[in-house]
């Protein structure tokens, strides 16, 4: 009998991601967008996972209230997407004897540490996103022990991110619409992660059946300065010059963590094996999944 996997937040980065990656291996993928099942909802929730499959169901919960300075604004908002839905999806799994998969991320962290976070490393969120996602994994940890959750950090995938940010400012002054450098962050750290490699290291948790907390992230260590360079060259504006600048001279929204290195050990030693951020950019870059199309790339390195 197959499994039958359905995956909760799938116009997200990591949601598009895990269904073009399963349905590219024929499994049997359930996608739902936020408009066709919004997970906070109790009774839709139910209802969804009382129908029967034909063999195991494993849940993956890619849905989130991501928006990390709106979260501020709006905690009730964040706990609702952040908390209230993976307990409910918690509950509904238990009841229906589905295994559940939830994503949390690095904000769980103070961000102040100076040696990669493990799993077992005290939490201490400083923002209502870490806050809330922290509620939503100890909602998910209490309903029931057959559950894998999942940290990453700094996410790029199909869609809204810091890479498409940067390259749309790029393309304004490339055109000359904007002038002046780019301005990017350099002492905060952390681990870029592409979406399509996430969702590989999620699938192969759930294959070697792994149960618990793990942190899964690409190799190699980031600022955001970094990503940002690393993601012009390769995109063809070399030329483009990014200044450093600190977290401080930003216009304060949500405290950015300085420290938000992931320790993926323990995922590795189940066999995810997660290449360097920098080979991941490049290949986020030259797939349908990036802002640019490949004759893009070539036209611009040309200019
Ligand atoms: N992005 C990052 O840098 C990052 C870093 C660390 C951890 N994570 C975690 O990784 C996971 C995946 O993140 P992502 O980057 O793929 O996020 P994303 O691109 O923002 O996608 C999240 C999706 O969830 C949907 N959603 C929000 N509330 C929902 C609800 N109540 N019910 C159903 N769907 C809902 C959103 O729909 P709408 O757009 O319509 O709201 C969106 O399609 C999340 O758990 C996130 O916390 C992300």
């Amino acid at each position: 009998m197959g499994t039958t996997w359905v995956v909760t937040g799938c116009g997200g980065q990591l949601g598009s991601a895990l269904v073009a990656l399963l349905e590219g291996e024929g499994e049997s993928v359930q996608a739902l967008s936020h408009a066709e099942l919004d997970v906070a909802e109790s009774a839709a929730v139910r209802s969804l996972l009382s129908t029967p499959a034909p063999g195991p169901k494993i849940v993956v919960n890619a849905a989130a209230f991501t928006h990390v300075d709106r979260c501020e604004r709006e905690p009730e908002a964040a706990g609702r997407g952040n908390a209230q839905a993976p307990a409910v999806l918690a509950a509904a799994c238990r009841e229906a004897g589905a295994r559940l998969v939830h994503l949390s991320t690095d904000y769980v962290f103070p961000g102040d540490a100076d040696r990669p976070y493990r799993e077992t490393d005290p939490t201490g969120p400083r923002t209502v996103y870490g806050q809330t996602k922290l509620a939503g994994e100890e909602a998910v940890r209490n309903a029931s022990e057959d559950f894998l959750v999942v940290r990453t950090s700094w996410v790029f995938g199909r869609g809204r991110n810091f890479i498409a940010s940067i390259l749309a400012q790029a393309e304004l002054r490339r055109r000359g619409e904007v002038q002046g450098p780019l301005r990017v962050v350099s002492d905060q750290r952390g681990r870029p992660t592409y979406a399509a490699d996430l969702a590989r290291g999620i699938r192969r948790l759930v294959e070697v059946g792994a149960r618990g907390l793990y942190h899964v992230a690409n190799a190699g260590e980031a600022t955001w300065w970094d990503l940002a360079r690393a993601s012009l060259d390769e995109a063809g504006y070399r030329g483009l010059e990014v200044e450093r600048i600190r977290t401080r001279d930003l216009e304060a929204g949500a405290p950015r963590p300085a420290w938000s290195v992931l320790d993926c050990s323990k995922a590795e030693e189940a066999g995810v094996r997660m290449r360097h951020w920098r080979e991941a950019v490049a290949a986020y870059l030259g797939s349908g999944d990036s802002p640019i199309s490949s004759a893009h790339q070539k036209r611009i390195s040309n200019d």
